[in-house]
């Protein structure tokens, strides 16, 4: 039973906040427009996590795609196969090891993934995505191309009180100077692009292309209320996570008593900005992401 990265990573909640805001609805046309994806086609995303981009996919599509998602975490996969029996999802997920999978030679159109390969060595994963792949058919790599969080004005109007970086630094969460520690400890696989399409034509792979999207969101944009909400979600998710995600691995009473009391600073902080919303007043934080997509072709040989 693997639940590594569920219980020290991301948990499933946030991870699919910030995700059902990258692959929402709203952006749909910009990924179509890129993906080179049809409808009846068989559909793989490796590390699916949560599963956020697997049953957009498959709405995008009116369910009229083959959709399976896989996962190394058990906890991951649990989460989605009961979403997809709740939600009436037509999909299947399976716990494995994206660089040696159970599929058989030649058993997908397209396979996908979305902030994967950084971590996991690189050749394994794009060799068996080559062997899983129908000739003529498409691997899809996807990455955050750019990050960017523009809190400034929130942070104005509800600053991180003294006490709450303090716990922050204590947890070893951020330095000192505020640089975040704990996150950037798992991307051990990072390649450069040029390097990943290297990798992808030397495995034989053709067509090779590199696109770039932008989504944007500010939860004062004039938009769904839902949607307003799922963006200041994602301000505070990631940090309440964290902690979380320090509570599951060291339950100690002191780290218990912080961890909690940081929680507790941040949700005040979320309550806060969230009565701002309801009061119509407008901060104009926003998150902008620039989605990396590597596209390339296997060949029909
Ligand atoms: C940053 S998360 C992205 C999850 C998902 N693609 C999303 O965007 O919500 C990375 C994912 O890769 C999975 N993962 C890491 N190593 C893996 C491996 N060798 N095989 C399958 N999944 C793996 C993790 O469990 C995690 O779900």
């Amino acid at each position: 039973m693997n639940t590594f990265w569920s219980k020290n990573i991301f948990g499933i909640d946030s991870l699919k906040t910030i995700r059902d805001f990258r692959f929402n609805t709203r952006f749909s046309e910009l990924y179509l427009q890129v993906l080179p994806i049809q409808r009846g086609m068989k559909l793989l995303d490796l590390g699916c996590g949560p599963g956020s981009f697997t049953r957009c996919i498959y709405d995008w599509f009116q369910g009229d795609l083959h959709v399976e998602g896989l996962d190394l975490d058990n906890g991951y996969i649990d989460f989605c196969t009961e979403i997809a029996a709740r939600d009436h999802y037509n999909i299947t997920y399976t716990v494995g090891d994206a660089c040696k999978t159970i599929f058989s030679n030649e058993s997908f159109d397209i396979t996908t993934s979305y902030t994967v390969a950084q971590h996991v060595e690189n050749s394994s994963f794009l060799k068996e995505q080559y062997r899983i792949l129908k000739n003529g058919g498409y691997i899809v790599i996807m990455d955050v191309g750019g990050y960017n969080e523009n809190i400034v004005s929130q942070l104005e109007v509800i600053p991180i009180s003294r006490e709450e970086f303090n716990i922050l630094v204590a947890l070893k969460i951020v330095d000192e100077q505020n640089n975040i520690i704990k996150a950037e400890r798992h991307n051990k696989h990072k390649n450069s692009d040029h390097m990943t399409m290297s990798l992808l034509n030397d495995m034989g792979f053709t067509d090779i292309l590199h696109q770039k999207i932008k989504i944007f969101g500010s939860p004062d944009n004039p938009q769904s209320d839902d949607f307003s909400r799922l963006i200041i979600n994602n301000f505070y998710s990631h940090y309440i996570d964290l902690a979380i995600s320090i509570l599951n691995t060291d339950n100690s009473d002191d780290i218990k008593h912080i961890a909690n009391l940081y929680i507790d600073l941040v949700n005040e902080r979320k309550a806060k900005r969230i009565k701002m919303y309801e009061n119509n007043k407008k901060l104009w934080d926003s998150i902008e992401t620039d989605v990396n997509i590597i596209i390339a072709k296997k060949g029909a040989i």
